[in-house]
């Protein structure tokens, strides 16, 4: 079963509660989701392989440690997971960017996929799936699912917020993915959101509403 991580550092959570503050205007929102995002990318690969390579300070000639050249991918679902896309890439600038095009019926909460565009070398990427909001579940249920299909391999997912029933629905369906989340809520109200959540994320991020 994939695992769930918590990134509960201190400025993550501080962030978090502004942008879950509905009194927070569409200008200081995006830009808050956009720092988080950036503190999350740093959290979420901690794990990259690294490697040594010779280098000459001012002093003297060194072993000193680089990135291994693992490929990433950066895997928005639009439209609300571009909002984290600009901060992922601030930290991981050769990440190639694919995009999913998901949106939930509000009556059904089913997803309808309308768009989708990877890089061609999907299968050897490491690929993180990214949306502010993991509520049912089949949103990004159905986009790691997509990326199965046309060869991805390995993949993760990363969300500001989540509902358990979310999170049970992506364990069950993909126990190989992990999921990097900055809080885990009480669960889903009767319309399908968040609680306490932060309301509808794209129409937060793009003044929609
Ligand atoms: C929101 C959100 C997720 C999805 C989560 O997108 O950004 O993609 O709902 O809900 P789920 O886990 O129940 O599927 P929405 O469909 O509202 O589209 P938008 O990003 O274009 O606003
Ligand atoms: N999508 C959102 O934008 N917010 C929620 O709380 C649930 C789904």
């Amino acid at each position: 079963m994939g695992h769930v991580h918590v990134l509960d550092h201190p400025l993550i959570q501080h962030k978090l509660t502004y942008i879950r503050d509905k009194n927070t205007g569409t200008k200081e929102f995006r830009e808050l989701v956009d720092e988080v995002a950036m503190l999350m990318a740093f959290e979420i690969t901690r794990d990259l392989p690294v490697t040594e390579k010779t280098i000459e300070t001012p002093v003297i000639n060194t072993e000193a440690k680089v990135l291994a050249g693992k490929k990433i991918g950066l895997v928005p679902i639009l439209r609300a997971g571009l909002g984290m896309v600009d901060g992922m890439r601030k930290l991981i600038p050769a990440a190639r960017v694919g995009h999913v095009g998901l949106y939930r019926d509000p009556e059904t909460l089913q997803p309808t996929e309308y768009y989708f565009k990877m890089p061609s070398d999907i299968s050897e990427r490491e690929l993180i799936v990214i949306d502010p909001m993991l509520a049912t579940g089949g949103s990004a249920n159905d986009a790691i699912s997509s990326l199965k299909k046309r060869g991805a391999k390995h993949i993760r997912l990363m969300c500001l917020v989540a509902a358990p029933e979310g999170i049970e629905v992506i364990q069950e369906a993909h126990p190989d993915v992990d999921i990097y989340l900055a809080a885990l809520d009480e669960g889903l109200n009767e319309k399908g959101y968040i609680v306490p959540g932060l309301g509808d994320a794209g129409d937060r991020l793009f003044g929609t509403k």
